[in-house]
């Protein structure tokens, strides 16, 4: 058969053309956009074999009419014949001598006009994007020779969510969807949140993963409200407590650039005094044991008991979380190398991709209390990135689980997560930064957010609240809803900017070693390895308890000199002592012209990239 030829069922097809058209039937009425037939047929049968969702062209004068069918009958109010209603979607217009689709139609169906089911070469017409970049992420469910594209630019400009109950294949086309990307955009970085870790291996050397016991997120990136959500567990914070704080962190950081003005004033000459400015917020490395330090002297100044309590009660609550080895990312050798806020900065975004221009962040494993922090943390830092970078440098960054982080219910969740992401929704786009969200809860993602989203796949959904909210979402093909809940594994249904048009579609089946999932998955009992039942359940109390465990075991068998003094600084009690380790913690590895800060830095720089 040649392309764009179809067959002709029943004696009465046309021969427009030169292509023969299987005669659906005829147009009886007309409601705006949506146009009722009588199906050609013999005692209430159509002849030809039609459905829902299935495209029709209308011949309508010297235009053809695309629609979708949305209901069909076998003949309403007595009458013998088959009837169906579909929907107008555009038209087919000759540019250049090619056909092309475009959305909208300048003129409607009369009735009588014949209807015909959608000959293949046009439906390739329809779903081909034309202009910016594309690419395939599946097949349409019409017809699985037909691929179905996703406008790439459109769809990372302008934010885009995968929507769907548990199980039904998102992370698998999110997968796709990603993969497709780096393929296309060689210049874009993408950054995952995966909350359960797993799409370790769905991109192969492509991604650098980034788990909790190689992050490096040093206490000092945080802000002040994230560091209050670290130091009470995610729990409402103390406002005497905080107000201390907000005054201590910019006095330390202060002090920590008279260290480093001092131990560069053997190098360069430079005056002391530029300290002066810095907020609560600003991101510039402070020690810890400074910070202790001065909340310690304001205790010493206070008579009274009950305030003396504050101070004591925020000293503890520091020492805590800065002893608990789960906390180990922010507080473990945060100060060494000094400023170290470029390379972590690049490290995480990918700024210098050596062959990986993506990230996943593993976030499983990482304590519950603290999940909220870091992920707000790493959305601000990447949103700020693209502001200061005048977004030089275009970011993805998707969130798997987006309605934990931003949900709409603003008594769950933590505020700044929510704001950091919704930022990144509202102006990302204008400084590079696009938006990419996973969640099997679409009625509980924050509507604000979520109306930013221009590009939405909705996999199947079973819930009415769900659905509720998926139809407020979608302005147009509001049909192609109805067919949500029923869709198979792996089915979407994409709506929106990035995709030509909104369609049913498959995913392109992954192979087995790019299918997300995490090593859990993989070891169930009855995958077929031998599970020697104490030996199991022994591995697993060791895993579980190595977790909450430093992860030196105390020996500092990987830890040199400097790296060690670092995360004891002034041990001695001695204040020289510990300006002496200050400034030979500041200087950056650059700068290092001393053996022995050297090895300490070059230790520094190996556990680093250990990660
Ligand atoms: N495109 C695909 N290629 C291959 N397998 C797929 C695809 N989509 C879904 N599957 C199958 O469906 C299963 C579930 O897919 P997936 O883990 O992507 O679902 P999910 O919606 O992300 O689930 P959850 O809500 O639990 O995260 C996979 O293990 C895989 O076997
Ligand atoms: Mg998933």
């Amino acid at each position: 058969m040649l392309a764009g030829e179809w067959t002709m069922v029943n004696g009465d097809g046309d021969n427009r053309n030169g292509v023969l058209a299987s005669r659906l039937g005829s147009v009886t009425s007309i409601e705006g956009s949506k146009v009722h037939l009588a199906l050609a047929g013999q005692n209430g049968r159509p002849n030809v074999r039609v459905t829902v969702g299935n495209f029709v062209r209308i011949q309508a004068g010297a235009a053809d009419l695309i629609g979708i069918i949305t209901t069909l009958a076998s003949g309403a109010g007595g009458q013998p014949g088959a009837v169906a209603s579909l929907d107008l979607l555009g038209e087919i217009v000759l540019k250049d001598g090619a056909k092309s689709f475009q959305r909208g139609v300048a003129c409607y169906p009369a009735i009588g006009d014949a209807v015909d089911l959608l000959p293949p070469g046009d439906l390739r017409v329809v779903y081909q994007a034309t202009g910016s970049r594309t690419a395939t992420v599946g097949a349409l469910y019409q017809d699985p020779e037909t691929p179905a594209c996703i406008k790439v630019e459109d769809l990372l400009t302008k934010h885009f969510a995968v929507l769907g109950t548990t199980g039904v294949g998102k992370s698998s086309g999110v997968a796709v969807i990603l993969d497709q990307v780096l393929r296309t955009r060689q210049d874009v970085r993408i950054f995952l949140l995966d909350v359960h870790n797993e799409y370790a291996s769905c991109f192969g050397d492509r991604a650098s993963i980034i788990s909790p016991h190689n992050l490096k997120l040093p206490f000092w990136l945080f802000n002040l409200e994230e560091i209050a959500d670290v130091i009470y567990g995610g729990r409402p914070a103390i406002d005497e407590e905080i107000e201390i704080l907000a005054e201590v962190i910019p006095l330390a950081k202060s002090k920590y650039v008279q260290y480093k003005e001092a131990s560069d004033r053997q190098i360069v000459k430079r005056s002391i005094g530029k300290s002066a400015g810095y907020t609560v917020d600003t991101p510039v490395p402070y020690m810890l044991q400074d910070l202790i330090s001065l909340i310690d002297e304001r205790m010493g100044r206070l008579e009274n008991r009950v305030s003396r309590m504050h101070y004591h009660r925020l000293i503890t609550r520091i020492e805590a979380i800065r002893n608990d080895p789960r906390y180990g990312f922010m507080f473990e050798n945060a100060n060494v190398g000094g400023d170290m806020m470029g390379e972590i900065v690049a490290h995480l975004f990918r700024l210098e991709p050596d062959g990986r221009p993506m990230t996943i962040m593993q976030l499983a494993g990482l304590p519950m209390e603290v999940i909220d922090a870091v992920v707000c943390v790493l959305c601000r830092m990447a949103f700020e990135f693209g502001i200061w970078s005048e977004g030089a440098i275009p970011l993805l960054f998707v969130c798997e689980e987006a309605h934990r982080y931003a949900s709409a219910d603003r008594s769950i969740g933590f505020t700044p997560t929510r704001r950091a992401l919704s930022r990144i929704a509202r102006e990302g786009r204008k400084h590079g930064v696009f938006l990419g969200l996973v969640t099997q809860r679409p009625a509980e993602l924050d509507a604000t957010i979520m109306s930013q989203c221009s590009t939405l796949f909705a996999m199947r959904m079973t819930n009415d609240r769900d659905q509720a909210f998926l139809a407020a979402a979608v302005s147009d093909a509001v049909n192609l809803l109805s067919f949500v809940p029923s869709l198979g594994t792996g089915e979407v249904i994409a709506f929106g900017e990035g995709v030509p048009m909104p369609a049913r579609m498959k995913f392109h089946p992954l192979p087995p070693e790019r299918q997300p999932r995490n090593d859990i998955s993989g070891r169930t009992p009855g995958s077929g390895e031998m599970i020697a039942g104490a030996a199991f359940v022994g591995a697993v109390v060791e895993r579980w308890r190595g977790a909450t465990m430093s992860k030196s075991g105390g020996g500092d068998t990987d830890l040199t000199g400097l790296a060690r003094l670092a995360r004891e600084p002034g041990a001695d009690g001695n204040g020289a002592a510990l300006e002496q380790v200050h400034r030979r913690l500041l200087r950056r590895p650059l700068d290092a012209a001393e053996a022995p800060a050297e090895t300490g830095l070059r230790a520094a720089k190996a556990l680093w990239q250990q990660s």
